[in-house]
């Protein structure tokens, strides 16, 4: 992959030391070995080597203390703005809202998150070229005390979102993203719908009411895709610089190819995708057989591979994706997309996201797996659709029992 010398430095900002290393074998056409840390040549078999790096996203990297992940800032400060956007009123799971302005509850909501963050304006549009009833909404927000605009998406839900994401995302394969790489045209879209739809300006108006604050991008499922693509536009069109930026996405299946995750992964230092265990959304799909390119996520994987409790421990994955980290897992699960810092996300939302969790805590387990073993790797292309297809019925059935 060719990187402009400019490109290269500012990757070096933010990668260890072993990685330059990497970086430079891999440039002049070798491989590199994560047992020793060592540039073995391309031609040798590589039998003695158990990891090997050849795609310079893969070179051992973390992000720099500065932009380092915090469990607890997650799972307490941005999961409530990420979950505000499951809802159409969001400021419900935000500030404290009074009783009467939620009738659809007969509980007393204080949810009290996030006590001075404002909902600026909620946006809904249309988003799908088969179905008029199917829409994706977001969300852009303010905090005067924080310093900080946020802007959160929804993910996808009902039958007809998942029908059109499926047909869409397998049969219309990706678009050209500036000049950094692809991405899913099915994301695409329904970024351009939310974005035209008002939520572009509204994000504009904030930053020109508030230009020195920190901006935030963040979404849950279909919803971190298309914020990892707006993220992205945002900074291929100057509105804010990424290194004032928040990308936090959660569960955010694979929507950008290698050009694109390297590119993303060169210019935010502080982004992260959150995957819960064995959560078969950020696994999926690692190929796109209408265009023939593989897809990639960009840095940086945080995996969970247990049960998310406060406490639990997680991996800040050194490699960027495939076929590293969570990746390797071949056994996936559809409870494992809907729960997320050990609470069914979408359930604690539409409670308005109370502060006492315990009630929102996973009801079916959490190692419940879908097995799909054979043919889910990078060589089962094939058959990637039709499991696909299983997986998104799967997640209807669970929806809708
Ligand atoms: C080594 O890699 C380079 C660049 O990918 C390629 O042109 C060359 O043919 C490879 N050499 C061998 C012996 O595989
Ligand atoms: C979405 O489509 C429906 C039906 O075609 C229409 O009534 C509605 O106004 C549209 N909504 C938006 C936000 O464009
Ligand atoms: C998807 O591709 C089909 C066939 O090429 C085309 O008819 C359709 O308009 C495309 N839909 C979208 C949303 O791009
Ligand atoms: C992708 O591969 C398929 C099957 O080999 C081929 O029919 C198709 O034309 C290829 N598409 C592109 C864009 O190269
Ligand atoms: C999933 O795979 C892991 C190892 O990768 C294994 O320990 C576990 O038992 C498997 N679970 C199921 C339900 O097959």
């Amino acid at each position: 992959m060719p990187a402009s010398p400019a490109a290269y430095l500012l990757l070096h900002l933010f990668l260890r030391l072993t990685s330059k290393n990497c970086w430079q074998c891999l440039n002049d056409g070798d491989k590199f070995c994560l047992d020793n840390n060592k540039c073995i040549g391309n031609s040798s078999t590589h039998l003695g080597c158990s990891k090997l790096v050849d795609l310079p996203i893969n070179c051992p990297s973390i992000p720099s203390l500065q932009y380092a992940y915090d469990d607890e800032f997650v799972r307490y400060t941005v999961l409530p703005v990420i979950a505000a956007a499951q809802r159409p009123d969001p400021q419900v799971c935000l500030e404290w809202v009074p009783v009467l302005r939620i009738p659809k509850f007969h509980f007393l909501v204080l949810s009290n998150q996030l006590p001075t963050m404002k909902v600026y304006k909620s946006r809904e549009a249309n988003c799908s070229s088969l179905f008029s009833d199917v829409t994706c909404s977001g969300y852009t927000g303010f905090d005067t005390t924080r310093k900080l605009i946020v802007l959160a998406i929804r993910g996808s839900h009902g039958v007809h979102q998942y029908y059109d994401l499926w047909k869409i995302g397998n049969e219309n394969g990706t678009v050209p993203f500036f000049d950094a790489g692809r991405v899913t045209k099915v994301f695409h879209d329904n970024f351009e719908s939310l974005w035209y739809g008002g939520l572009g300006d509204d994000l504009q108006n904030l930053i020109d009411i508030y230009p020195d604050y920190e901006l935030w991008v963040t979404g849950y499922s279909m919803g971190a895709s298309i914020a990892l693509i707006m993220s992205a536009f945002i900074a291929q069109t100057g509105m804010s610089n990424p290194h004032n930026m928040k990308v936090v996405l959660i569960g955010c299946p694979r929507c950008t190819d290698y050009q694109f995750a390297l590119w993303h992964s060169m210019t935010f230092p502080y982004s992260y995708h959150i995957i819960h265990a064995h959560d078969y959304a950020p696994r999926v799909p690692f190929y796109d057989s209408i265009d023939n390119i593989s897809l990639y996520h960009p840095r940086t994987e945080v995996w969970y591979n247990n049960e998310m409790k406060e406490g639990d421990s997680y991996v800040i994955c050194e490699q960027a994706d495939q076929p590293f980290c969570s990746s390797q897992v071949q056994n996936l699960s559809t409870p494992d997309h809907m729960h997320y810092f050990y609470m069914d996300i979408t359930r604690w939302a539409d409670h308005g996201c109370p502060k006492n969790r315990e009630d929102f805590k996973p009801i079916f387990g959490t190692h419940e797996r879908i097995i799909v073993e054979d043919g889910f790797d990078e060589t089962g292309k094939s058959s990637a659709i039709m499991k696909l297809f299983v997986l998104i019925f799967v997640v209807l059935l669970i929806h809708f029992q």
